[in-house]
């Protein structure tokens, strides 16, 4: 029997509204309404991560309320590059929020998302493996916050990634190897817990900036950096427990402008070669083991400014380097006869001053070195402020973000101001959460959006998040009660 008429125009209304029902925008389980499907999974993606936050003391997500999720604090919407007439979450920025919590999966729904900035906050545990939905990301900063665990690997099978930073926080285990073969522009693990040697296939990289000091890498400087020569503006090594001779091919990188290897176990001569760095500006070998004479050509570098290789066992110097001429050169303690302010007379007679074979020593990458010498007594000096890169300061919005120099083409992003390469602005007043400001070297990466390097954090800070150990935090975001004051 068919339907009676009034039955057929009823479910010809249903089907007909059914169709225009996403053109309507039409209000979901929740009564909410949103203008397309993806802020809707924005809504989603962030009311998890508000419930994921367990303090939050500047209020920058007390308006994460409603489905207008555009006008959340730290959230920025812009078109979709797939689709222009489509507004969608593009980035988030709450650099310098202070925010206790931790990521939750749900983050994975942000799939629009070009950066995602959270420097400077108490977030803890690791991160989601549903960012690897996150296709169109291009900048990830994660600094100065609490994460733990070995390397996010799920960061390298983002294709659009081109700026990394990891810096400040207790990720520990071995530097993935695939992290040099990908596209980036600026990687920093600075001051972390890396262990186990700096992959041989370094020299992959495209980045202009490196830095991964104040790690425990161990290990040798892998001779493939040699093929960073057209690429590599920074690099900043120290303090990294690295051993070994310097690889040659150092010399072959002639758009460094900044080359730290300070305060490790370096080993053999500095190599005259060297003298190929020709845009270097900052050069720093100071506290290493290092032998021989200084040679000529690397004193006479066009660009030099400041040289430091104090706290070697250095025997000589060109007289180039004795003429200063507007140059820095340090060349306290070591042992070159007739200067002032060297190393004494035992000192210079002692195991370490002894020069090296460098044909002879090791290099694997995953395993150090083994010393050709007997282990030595002198214990290696080490910095008890490490002047390295600072976390980064918080940007203004993402459409002003800026990156370390050179610019990348970015099909993303609007050009941007960039800050210089290293910066001699003295440091900013320390914001709210940060603690007074140790020594800065004079050639710090810019952090990523502005020009004023900002102190490295405290081990723990005099205000409440000394309670939030960094181990209490996991991936269940649970914490100690004792976290409440
Ligand atoms: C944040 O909001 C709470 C509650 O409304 C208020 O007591 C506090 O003063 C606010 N903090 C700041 C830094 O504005
Ligand atoms: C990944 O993104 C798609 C939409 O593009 C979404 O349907 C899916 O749930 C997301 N997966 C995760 C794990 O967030
Ligand atoms: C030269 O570089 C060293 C090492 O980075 C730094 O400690 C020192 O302050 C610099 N000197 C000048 C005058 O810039
Ligand atoms: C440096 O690495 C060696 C292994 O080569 C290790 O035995 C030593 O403990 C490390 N130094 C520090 C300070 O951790
Ligand atoms: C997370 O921490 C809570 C409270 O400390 C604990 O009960 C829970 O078992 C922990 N979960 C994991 C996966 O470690």
């Amino acid at each position: 029997m068919p339907p009676p008429p009034r039955l057929h125009s009823l479910l010809l209304t249903l089907l007909v509204s059914a169709l225009f029902l996403p053109v309507c925008f039409a209000a979901g389980d929740d009564g909410l309404v949103f203008s397309n499907p993806q802020l809707r999974q924005a809504y989603i993606a962030l009311q998890a991560w508000k419930s994921a936050i367990l303090s939050d003391p500047f209020n920058f997500t007390a308006n994460w309320n409603g489905p207008d999720v555009c006008s959340y604090g730290g959230v920025y919407c812009a078109p979709s590059p797939a689709n222009p007439s489509v507004t969608v979450v593009a980035g988030i920025d709450l650099n310098h929020a202070d925010i206790a919590g931790y990521l939750p999966p749900e983050l994975g729904l942000l799939t629009d998302l070009a950066l995602f900035h959270i420097n400077s906050n108490r977030f803890c545990g690791t991160v989601p493996t549903t960012f690897k939905n996150l296709t169109l990301l291009y900048e990830l900063d994660l600094s100065n916050n609490r994460f733990v665990g070995v390397f996010p690997t799920v960061v390298l099978s983002l294709p659009a990634l081109k700026y990394l930073d990891l810096r400040f926080n207790e990720f520990e285990g071995s530097v993935p190897t695939k992290l040099f073969d990908k596209n980036l522009d600026a990687v920093f693990l600075n001051d972390n817990r890396f262990q186990f040697g700096i992959p041989s296939n370094l020299g992959n990289s495209p980045v202009s900036v490196l830095v991964m000091a104040n790690n425990n890498l161990g290990g040798c400087i892998p001779a493939s950096i040699g093929k960073m020569g057209r690429t590599l503006n920074e690099i900043i090594l120290m303090n990294d427990n690295l051993t070994g001779c310097l690889p040659v091919q150092i010399g072959m990188l002639t758009e460094l402008t900044v080359f730290d290897v300070s305060f490790n176990n370096l080993q053999g001569p500095l190599p005259a070669a060297i003298a190929g760095m020709r845009s270097v500006e900052q050069l720093n070998v100071a506290h290493n083991r290092l032998t021989g004479v200084v040679p000529d050509g690397v004193c006479r570098l066009p660009r030099l400014q400041n040289f430091t290789y104090s706290f070697n066992y250095f025997t000589g110097e060109a007289p180039s380097c004795a003429a200063a001429g507007g140059k820095v050169f340090d060349d306290r303690k070591n042992c070159i006869v007739g200067k002032v302010n060297q190393r004494s007379a035992p000192e210079c007679s002692s195991r370490d001053a002894r020069p090296v074979d460098c044909r002879k020593l090791q290099c694997g990458s995953s395993s150090p070195a083994p010393p050709s010498q007997p282990p030595t007594t002198t214990p290696t000096p080490v910095p008890s402020k490490q002047p390295s890169p600072s976390p980064p300061t918080s940007s203004t919005s993402p459409s002003t973000k800026t990156h370390p120099p050179p610019p990348p083409a970015s099909g993303i992003l609007p050009p941007t101001a960039n800050s210089p390469p290293h910066t001699k602005t003295p440091p900013p007043t320390p914001s709210h959460s940060l603690p007074p400001s140790p020594p800065q070297s004079s050639h710090l990466p810019s952090p990523p959006s502005s020009s004023h390097p900002l102190p490295p954090p405290p081990p723990s800070s005099g205000t409440s998040h000394v309670l939030l150990s960094h181990g209490s935090c996991n991936k269940t975001g649970s914490l100690p009660s004792a976290f409440t004051v």
